[in-house]
């Protein structure tokens, strides 16, 4: 079955014969908004890259993300799933191709500036997200960059770190939190600033059975258009319109 979730393939601009053969074929990628008239949150056309400029790590990839469309990214360990959010971010620049996010091409350094705050970035690794002293001056880091109150920042720090079950959390410190709680406190940093496309690399790494359950309904329940890596392809089948597999360069639908 190519749509991991019970959801109308025509909703996001695939015919079901479309859906169908999908998942028997490489996934390329099919204009699917132009169907429902919305343009793709993100669409990648002939991504080419290599770290060394001699093994390619992707290869004339595809990838396309529909508005309010969550899809899943599978793949074993060093297949590019990392590397690929990054170069969607603008912070590893891609050596061919074409990369449009959130409706403007972008090829230079300069045509990434204004992602941060539009798209939240939830890091592999949490310490590459956590720089402040405390729970509270991290999770406010953002909010309070996209300009708002003090007032309106505490409310938000508030809020998101009572969502993922961090409530009372704002004066730890955060460099002695665990791996667990450190991710956890990553994802309200990124949530505080409620963008308008989430790439989460390994939302639920090192989590504990509660907080992934707390995760999963959070991140079911936002109506931001997704990105999320995991190895877990049951929370990502649960969660996702599809799951895709990242392996020798190229991405293929996942089935279930
Ligand atoms: N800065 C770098 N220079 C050279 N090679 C790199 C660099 N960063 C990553 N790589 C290599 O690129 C490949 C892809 O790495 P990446 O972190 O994207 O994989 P991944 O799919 O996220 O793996 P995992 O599931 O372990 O997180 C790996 O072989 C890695 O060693
Ligand atoms: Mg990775």
């Amino acid at each position: 079955m190519a749509f991991t979730r019970s959801v109308d393939p025509q909703q996001i601009g695939l015919t079901a014969a479309a859906a169908g053969s999908l998942s028997t074929q490489e996934y390329s990628s099919p204009s699917e908004q132009e169907a429902n008239g919305l343009p793709p949150v993100i669409n990648v056309r002939d991504l080419e890259f290599s770290f060394d400029g001699q093994v390619r790590l992707f290869s004339h990839l595809d990838f396309t993300l529909s508005p309010g469309e969550k899809v899943g990214l599978l793949g074993p360990n060093g297949s590019g799933k990392t590397t690929f959010l990054h170069i969607l971010m603008g912070l590893i620049p891609a050596c061919a191709g074409t990369i449009e996010i959130l409706g403007r091409v972008r090829r230079h350094p300069s045509d990434f500036r204004d992602l941060p705050g539009q798209v939240g970035l939830l890091f592999q690794d949490s310490d590459d997200q956590l720089f402040c002293p405390t729970v509270a001056e991290d999770v406010a880091f953002g909010p309070f960059n996209q300009g708002k109150s003090p007032r309106e920042v505490r409310e938000i720090v508030r809020q998101t770190l009572d969502k993922l079950g961090l409530a009372g959390w704002e004066s730890r410190i955060t460099y002695r939190l665990s791996g667990g709680e450190k991710r956890l406190v990553a994802l309200a940093t990124v949530l505080a600033m409620e963008p308008q496309l989430l790439l989460l690399d390994e939302p639920t790494a090192g989590l504990d059975e509660s907080a992934c359950a707390r995760v999963e309904k959070i991140l079911s329940a936002l109506p931001q258009s997704m990105v999320i890596v995991s190895h877990d392809r049951g929370f990502l089948q649960r969660i996702c319109h599809r799951v895709l597999v990242l392996k020798d360069g190229r991405l293929s639908l996942c089935h279930a």
